[in-house]
């Protein structure tokens, strides 16, 4: 659960180099995560997609490439990660809170929040917000990082995680401070079955979970 004045005046400050530093910190492969997140999307053909915590987009972005034909509509409440998601090219964008957001029940046949959820100040209110905003047997996929399971590579990644990692982020955005909260968030996050049974606790089923190797992240999806 975090603050979420913190997590935004987080995000305003890296906005600008904040897809730049992702792509050196994972060596490019949040760019297959996120495909293969659109793919499933793509998969359940939605014509209205909702990308909650869409920052500079990237999520949005593949799924107009993958989702032809979909309406795409990116949200967050960071109006200068929201800026450089329209400099980038997509089009349907509104600043909001995730906690409330501005939509009709039903509004949308597919959701995905990659990144975002676990900079929310309020898990569980924020799935159900989702859950409102998503018709019937609508798809919620969510993309995050999880600590891998084994414990060599658990300490392995924490080493990297809280280490390594700011001290590179550092040097690319000038915020390395923003960087140590990334460790810290990651950690006290929810992740596989811990995760799969919040989201459950708040009306969704079929959930299945997705460990992206070697456990650094986690696909879940469920249906409204
Ligand atoms: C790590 S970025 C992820 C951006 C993008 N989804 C991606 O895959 O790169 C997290 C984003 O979540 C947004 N965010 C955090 N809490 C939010 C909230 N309560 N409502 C809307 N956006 C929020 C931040 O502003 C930030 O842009």
């Amino acid at each position: 659960m975090q603050d979420p004045e913190y997590v935004k005046e987080a995000f305003a400050g890296i906005a600008d180099r904040y897809v730049v530093t992702n792509h050196v910190l994972s060596l490019g492969i949040d760019i297959l995560w996120r495909r293969r997140v659109a793919k499933m999307v793509h998969k359940m053909s939605p014509s209205r997609i909702l990308d909650v915590a869409t920052g500079s987009g990237d999520m949005a972005l593949e799924m107009e490439r993958v989702c032809t034909g979909a309406e795409i509509t990116g949200t967050d409440f960071c109006a200068p990660m929201l800026e450089q998601a329209n400099r980038r090219g997509l089009k349907n964008t509104v600043l909001a809170d995730a906690l409330n957001l501005p939509f009709e029940d039903g509004e949308f046949c597919a959701l995905t929040v990659c990144f975002g959820l676990r900079n929310m100040q309020d898990w569980e209110k924020a799935l159900r917000e989702m859950g409102r905003v998503l018709k019937p047997g609508g798809e919620l996929v969510i993309l995050d990082f999880s600590l891998p399971r084994i414990k060599l590579m658990r300490g392995i990644y924490r080493l990297y995680l809280h280490t390594l990692l700011p001290a590179i982020a550092g040097m690319i955005t000038g915020r390395r401070e923003a960087y140590r909260y990334l460790g810290s968030s990651i950690e006290s996050f929810p992740s596989g079955m811990e995760m799969c049974d919040l989201i459950e606790s708040v009306g969704f089923f079929k959930i299945r979970q997705r460990p992206l190797f070697p456990g650094v992240a986690t696909i879940y999806s469920a249906i409204r």
